[in-house]
């Protein structure tokens, strides 16, 4: 059986920074409020001409740039997506073409805040079947294009962005085992609204936007997660201790508190997104990490536990050797 290795990553945000004084203009909330709830200081949100698409190059180029590597001999692209640019084409279909990626399958994967980690596990899964030897896995996502921007519970919390790695077959298993899973009895706690007519029946009017039962998703996170945490620890033989980061999908900063209270796992050893870039869903994980690698945090060797949730209810995991 064929090993499989995460060997390089790269990130992308818009160049539009959004503070929470912004928030307070149009909502009735207070800087105070949204840093004490959610943590969250600022977010990034694409311009009207600017789409998910664009995002994944741009986080592709980086991944590139900083860990220096041919695209020719790359035979799949894993797009962990909820915000495509239309859902069809794929936004794998249009990396392949954009980046002139010239012999690879395309696939979008669609689980929400959970989907970077999801693309994670079928890398592992597609080398691990001999079949593929090296993977763009891209979570990536412009949730400002479907957030309600009169919803005061929910407006400030969503971020633009993406982030890419790279799977390769390897000589070593540094993929651990994995968790996935799904609580889809909680679908309506998180969704995006469809496609409806717009009052006047023309045009077809595209009216998609999040809701959110922010406390239901709040209690089911803490406690799904607490519990699959140690369920990874336990599939990869490891102790709490072996662990040298925790990145969990970055949707509030307390959530990773009481993740953090409930595992006895130290908050120190956390990396998070949710300060500087806000719930970026499936972009979140792979933004967290980047920066942890490039600050000079995250050394070679060091062991990461990777989890996933969000809308579906849906979440997955796995443990990667950096
Ligand atoms: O990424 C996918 C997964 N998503 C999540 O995991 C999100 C999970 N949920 C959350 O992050 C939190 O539930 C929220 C940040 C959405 C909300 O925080 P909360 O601490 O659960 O607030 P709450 O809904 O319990 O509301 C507390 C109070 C309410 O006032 P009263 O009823 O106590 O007087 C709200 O009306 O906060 C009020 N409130 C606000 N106040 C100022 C709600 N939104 C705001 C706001 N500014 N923007």
């Amino acid at each position: 059986m064929a090993y499989a290795r995460v060997t390089g990553i790269g990130m992308a945000v818009p160049a539009k920074a959004v503070s929470n004084a912004y928030f307070e203009s149009i909502i009735e909330t207070t800087d105070e409020w949204i840093v004490s709830r959610t943590g969250i200081q600022t977010r990034y949100h694409a311009t009207d001409q600017e789409f998910t698409s664009d995002l994944c190059v741009k986080a592709v180029k980086d991944l590139v740039e900083k860990f220096p590597t041919s695209l020719e001999d790359v035979d799949m692209i894993l797009v962990a997506t909820v915000t495509p640019d239309q859902p069809m084409p794929s936004m794998a279909c249009r990396i392949q073409f954009r980046l002139d990626i010239p012999n690879a399958g395309a696939l979008d994967v669609y689980a929400a805040c959970a989907g970077f980690a999801y693309g994670l596990v079928m890398a592992k899964g597609l080398i691990a079947g001999g079949t593929h030897k090296k993977i763009i896995v891209i979570g990536a996502e412009t949730l400002s294009k479907v957030t309600d921007f009169t919803d005061r519970t929910s407006c400030m919390l969503f971020g633009d962005g993406a982030g890419a790695v790279l799977v390769e077959a390897s000589e070593t298993e540094q993929i651990g085992a994995s968790i996935t899973g799904a609580s889809g009895e909680g679908g309506p706690d998180l969704y995006l609204s469809g496609f409806k007519d717009n009052i006047d029946g023309l045009p077809l009017k595209m009216t998609r936007h999040i809701v959110q039962n922010g406390r239901r998703v709040f209690k089911w996170a803490v406690t799904t997660v607490s519990a699959e945490f140690k369920n990874l620890l336990e599939k990869n033989n490891l102790s709490m201790e072996e662990i040298d980061w925790f990145v969990p999908h970055s949707a509030n900063l307390r959530i990773i508190e009481a993740i953090c209270n409930e595992t006895g796992f130290p908050m120190e050893k956390v990396l998070e997104s949710i300060v500087n870039f806000g719930n970026t869903s499936s972009a979140s994980i792979p933004i967290a990490l980047y920066n942890g690698v490039i600050s000079g945090k995250v050394k070679r060797g060091d062991k990461i536990l990777l989890l996933g949730f969000g809308g579906g209810l849906a979440y997955a995991g796995t443990i990667i050797t950096w």
